[in-house]
């Protein structure tokens, strides 16, 4: 697995090979080899903590509470789990309890009996049964009912229960995990979570970190997806410039790693056949620039016009941190900005003393 230095000589990432990783597909729950191997290979204390705990648990029957914010990869963790557990060749049966009415998800998860209601026009197997022997995940159960969930701790302790509009009682042997991007101490405390699900669902708690608390991993991250998305759109392109991997390890991520995918799909889908991904292609939201680094880093974006001082040389400053924050702290595309030459920017910046904190690691 180690071996390639995958990355050009410019960037000091991980050093893996992504394509002997790919080669490892996992057929059940369809996860690519690094996807399975990324808490393995991650440089991130936290996401090695998680790593350790999947070997630990996966081969229990524990039920496993999987926490973190959106896009933060906690279903890919899920199927991970499955995958490494004795259940690995039994069914993986995932329920979104967030997309359905209470009254559906319950038929869903239970199954129901022929005219138990309107529409129920015959007898439908849920995903209780469906996941016998296997894993059911539980996804976004921070948005389940009261009702379904004091139903679903019945399950937990008896494994029993029944269909919808039958008395007879089923007996099921389920793994859960379950997952959410909600604060469920916060719902428990306001009544919307029972507690006694809580404790026995959190049996192996995991959190899994924001992209923002693990910008290490943003290189190899980026990396994988640029390669994933030129084969899949066929396209050929060099890797990524110095200053895009910095604006993406200044990015503030709202949309964790579903958002970096997104915006390494579109820079490689525009940028031209053998060129690098630059800023330019990358399309974050500009209010989350520097977004995680607290003042100083954020600064604060200024109009450039309504001049707070007249002393010119307070406006020379400004104006050139305004370029500096529009082109992405890019020197030589701000000089170009300010008509000045790269040289007089350099020059003028410790002058002023400007200082950028990902300029440092360069200088
Ligand atoms: N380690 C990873 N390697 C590759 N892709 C990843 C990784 N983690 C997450 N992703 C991708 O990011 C996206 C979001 O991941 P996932 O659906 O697992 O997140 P989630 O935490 O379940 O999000 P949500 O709370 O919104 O349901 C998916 O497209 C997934 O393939
Ligand atoms: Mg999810």
């Amino acid at each position: 697995m180690i071996g390639n230095n995958l990355m050009s000589e410019q960037y000091d990432i991980a050093d893996i090979d992504f394509d002997t990783l790919d080669k490892l597909e996992l057929s059940r729950n369809g996860l690519t080899g690094f996807e399975m191997y990324y808490p393995r290979v991650s440089r991130n204390p936290e996401i090695k903590k998680i790593y350790d705990l999947i070997k630990k648990v996966a081969k229990s029957n524990a039920s496993i509470l999987i926490q973190g914010e959106t896009g933060t990869g906690k279903e890919l963790i899920a199927g991970t789990i499955q995958a490494q557990s004795l259940r690995a060749d039994k069914p993986f049966i995932t329920v979104n309890c967030a997309a359905l009415h209470e009254n559906l998800l319950e038929s869903e998860l239970f199954g129901h009996e022929k005219g138990a209601f309107t529409g129920a026009i015959s007898t439908h197997n849920g995903k209780f049964e469906q996941a016998d022997g296997g894993t059911l995940f539980l996804d976004e159960i921070g948005d389940m009912h009261p009702s379904t969930q004091a139903k679903i701790l019945r399950v937990l302790q008896e494994q029993t229960f029944n269909r919808v509009g039958s008395s007879k009682t089923i007996r099921v042997d389920v793994r859960i995990i379950a997952a959410t991007n909600k604060d469920l101490g916060k719902d428990i405390e306001e009544g919307r979570f029972r507690p006694d699900l809580y404790y026995r669902l959190n049996v192996v708690p995991m959190h899994v970190p924001a992209l923002r608390e693990r910008m290490e991993d943003i290189p190899m991250l980026a990396e994988y997806f640029r390669r994933k998305f030129c084969e899949e759109l066929k396209k050929e392109i060099g890797g990524f410039t110095q200053e895009a991997l910095e604006l993406l390890e200044h990015h503030n991520w709202p949309g964790n790693i579903r958002e970096l995918r997104n915006i390494v799909e579109r820079a490689v889908l525009v940028v031209g056949d053998q060129r690098k991904i630059t800023p330019e292609v990358l399309t974050m939201s500009g209010k989350d620039y520097f977004g995680s680094g607290g003042m100083e880093r954020r600064g604060s974006e200024r109009t450039g016009t309504n001049f707070k001082t007249l002393n010119l040389e307070a406006i020379e400053k400004e104006a050139i941190i305004v370029a500096l924050q529009r082109t992405k702290w890019v020197q030589k595309l701000a000089a170009d900005m300010l008509g000045i030459s790269p040289r007089a920017l350099n020059y003028k910046i410790s002058q002023h003393n400007i200082t950028y904190h990902s300029w440092r690691k360069h200088s």
